[in-house]
């Protein structure tokens, strides 16, 4: 079972990555979201993120009380997996949502400054995937881990992003802030950062 488990799960991992996309993109061709596919997209693409943050900070509390230790294998993975669906949460609001038109798009972030926040969140995710290889993490020496708890940051402004946005469905703000917020409240003695923001606000 150890051997399996070492050697041939990864492919098992990356499939189940993959689906979330594999669905979008079956459901884009057969039109299955016709005639405005902007709106669930961004919904699915955006879930997805939000899984994957929370997949990648649950990891460390799982890792330090179960024998678990070797989803530590899978950090890196999860962590990037977060990027890749905000990536696509950005792509498809720049190309189904603006229709590339610049000048939309700026008077939409204008109207809707949760916008901003998502933008933040995703600043952040994109600095720690550029950072997150072997080489990086060499280079950067002690401040790779004070860069990487920045990845809290994005937490929190993801879950700014979805109570924003919240019209009358709350249920995607409550779940995602269900599960982040105790994944917080648990580092904040950990993260001099997180903990200076609570106690001045
Ligand atoms: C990259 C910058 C971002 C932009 C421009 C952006 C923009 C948007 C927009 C316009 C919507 C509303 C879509 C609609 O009308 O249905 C939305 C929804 C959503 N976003 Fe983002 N977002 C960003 C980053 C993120 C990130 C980083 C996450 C999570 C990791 C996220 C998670 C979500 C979720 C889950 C929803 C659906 C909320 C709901 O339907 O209640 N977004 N985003």
């Amino acid at each position: 079972m150890a051997k399996f488990w070492d050697r041939k799960e990864k492919p098992f991992v990356l499939v189940v990555f993959l689906l979330p996309l594999a669905w979008m993109v079956y459901s884009l061709l057969t039109g299955r979201y016709f005639p405005d596919p902007a709106e669930p997209l961004m919904t699915l693409s955006g879930i997805w993120a939000s899984v994957a943050m929370v997949g990648v900070l649950l990891i460390t509390p799982i890792v330090k009380n179960t024998n678990f230790k070797f989803l530590n294998r899978y950090r890196r993975f999860v962590g990037l997996s977060a990027f890749f669906y905000a990536l696509l949460h950005l792509l498809i609001y720049l190309v189904f949502h603006a229709g590339l038109s610049w000048q939309w798009i700026i008077q939409d972030v204008l109207q809707r400054p949760y916008i901003y926040i998502g933008l933040f969140a995703f600043v952040i995710l994109l600095l720690l995937a550029m950072t997150s290889t072997k080489k990086m993490m060499k280079r950067l020496g002690v401040n790779w881990k004070k860069l990487h708890q920045y990845v809290y940051f994005a937490a929190l402004a993801i879950v700014a992003h979805l109570w924003w946005q919240v019209k009358s469905d709350i249920t995607i703000a409550l779940w995602v802030t269900a599960f982040l917020a105790p994944l917080l409240l648990m580092r904040i003695k950990q993260f001099p950062l997180l903990k200076n923001f609570f106690t001045k606000s």
